[in-house]
């Protein structure tokens, strides 16, 4: 299992370019900033707005389990992702699989929802009990004769496209074929699997609920710093400079460094990734649900999916890497607590703004020269959405 990952390589190139580029914002020389922009009220309160976002999100990427979960074979997962009920499934051969989890009857969820197991063979439908095996093909249907025009071989469940990357099972929302993974993760992907997030990370903690508010606000409120002094002061406002990221895109993806107030006290003739780890958090945003902050020896991260304009579903878990994996359990819920609490106060913030929406009080948000990554964010959705 052990695999060589380049944290520790003397002067790391990309540990370098982070630590320089950390330090000169620190001072003062590079502050980053971006066009001041505003986006409509509308875009957060409109079910036609809405509709066409979800349409985009299922095309797209978005990660739905651990690899850790779905490991050996009869390893099965059922999830929902933008409201289409999916079965993921590792089959004999280790392939892993992700279909719609309905049957191809008369529609029936195949498997109950938000569930998970394990030495799965066969999935059986709870109403006539047609039954697919991992691979998702019809094996078994009682009474078949009464069903001449449903060829087994076109009876099976419907596949969607899906992906080991990160440490994650990544499914996209809709059948497609010839998707270009590689493509869509880029060189900020490749950053984060170096960094040991592949399929022997594993995931000590997790979360679900329900958030009282529009998808994009949630993702707005983590994609700037200015926020931080204010919000958190009961959590990590102490730990973080004012108003301060080192921002980079790749597409459509972000790359947000949070230099650590650490870090101007520490000087090292050797740059890795250990060190900056220690001085710094590291957002990695994929377009157009996840969000992954690196805190030096785990990734907390959390999808977002819209289901209705009020409201998302989080899920959230913490990713592991395996030479972090011998630090204590209450290591790892000391982090998941501040994380979440830290989270709390965002998510209660991005709650509040829902409920004011209707007020009249506003017709856009005003985002500053300072929150430049929300309206790259916004620029990314509509140029995505035509
Ligand atoms: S709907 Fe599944 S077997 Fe009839
Ligand atoms: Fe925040």
């Amino acid at each position: 299992m052990n695999q060589a990952i380049p944290l520790k390589l003397a002067d790391d190139p990309v540990a370098r370019r982070i630590w320089e580029r950390s330090a000169t914002a620190i001072h003062g020389q590079d502050p980053q900033r971006g066009a001041p922009s505003s986006q409509p009220v509308s875009h957060y309160l409109n079910p036609a707005q809405l509709a066409d976002e979800l349409a985009l999100l299922k095309t797209l990427p978005m990660p739905v389990a651990p690899i850790a979960q779905l490991a050996q074979p009869g390893d099965w997962l059922s999830t929902r992702v933008h409201g289409v009920p999916v079965l993921l499934t590792r089959d004999a051969q280790g392939g892993l699989n992700a279909f719609i989890n309905v049957c191809r009857h008369r529609g029936a969820i195949v498997v109950p929802e938000e569930a998970c197991g394990h030495g799965k063979t066969r999935f059986v439908c709870p109403y006539h009990s047609w039954t697919y095996d991992a691979c998702g093909a019809s094996v078994g249907r009682p009474h078949e004769a009464d069903f001449p025009h449903v060829p087994r071989e076109a009876a099976g469940l419907v596949a969607l496209p899906v992906a080991e990357r990160l440490g994650m099972a990544w499914v996209i929302a809709t059948p497609q074929t010839g998707f270009d993974w590689d493509g869509y993760f880029g060189p900020i992907g490749a950053e984060v699997e170096a960094l040991g997030y592949n399929s022997t990370a594993f995931s000590p903690e997790r979360r679900q609920f329900v958030q009282p508010s529009n998808w994009k606000l949630v993702l707005e409120g983590n994609l700037e710093s200015y926020h931080f002094q204010y919000a958190h002061q009961k959590t990590v406002a102490p730990i973080f400079h004012d108003n301060m990221v080192v921002h980079e895109h790749a597409g459509d993806h972000h790359k947000i460094v949070l230099p650590k107030r650490t870090l101007a006290e520490t000087s090292a003739n050797t740059i890795d990734m250990d060190l900056v780890g220690r001085h710094t958090h590291i957002i990695y945003y994929f377009f157009p649900c996840a969000f992954m902050l690196w805190e030096g020896d785990h990734i907390d991260l959390f999808t977002v999916s819209p289901t209705d304009v009020d409201h998302c579903d989080v899920h959230g878990w913490m990713l592991v890497p395996e030479r972090y994996q011998h630090r204590a359990a209450e290591h790892w819920q000391k982090n998941d607590f501040l994380f979440w609490e830290t989270l709390d106060e965002d998510f209660a913030l991005a709650a509040s703004i829902q409920s004011g929406l209707r007020s009249g009080a506003n017709d856009a948000f005003r985002f500053g020269r300072n929150e430049f990554a929300c309206a790259l964010f916004n620029e990314s959705l509509a140029r995505r959405l035509g």
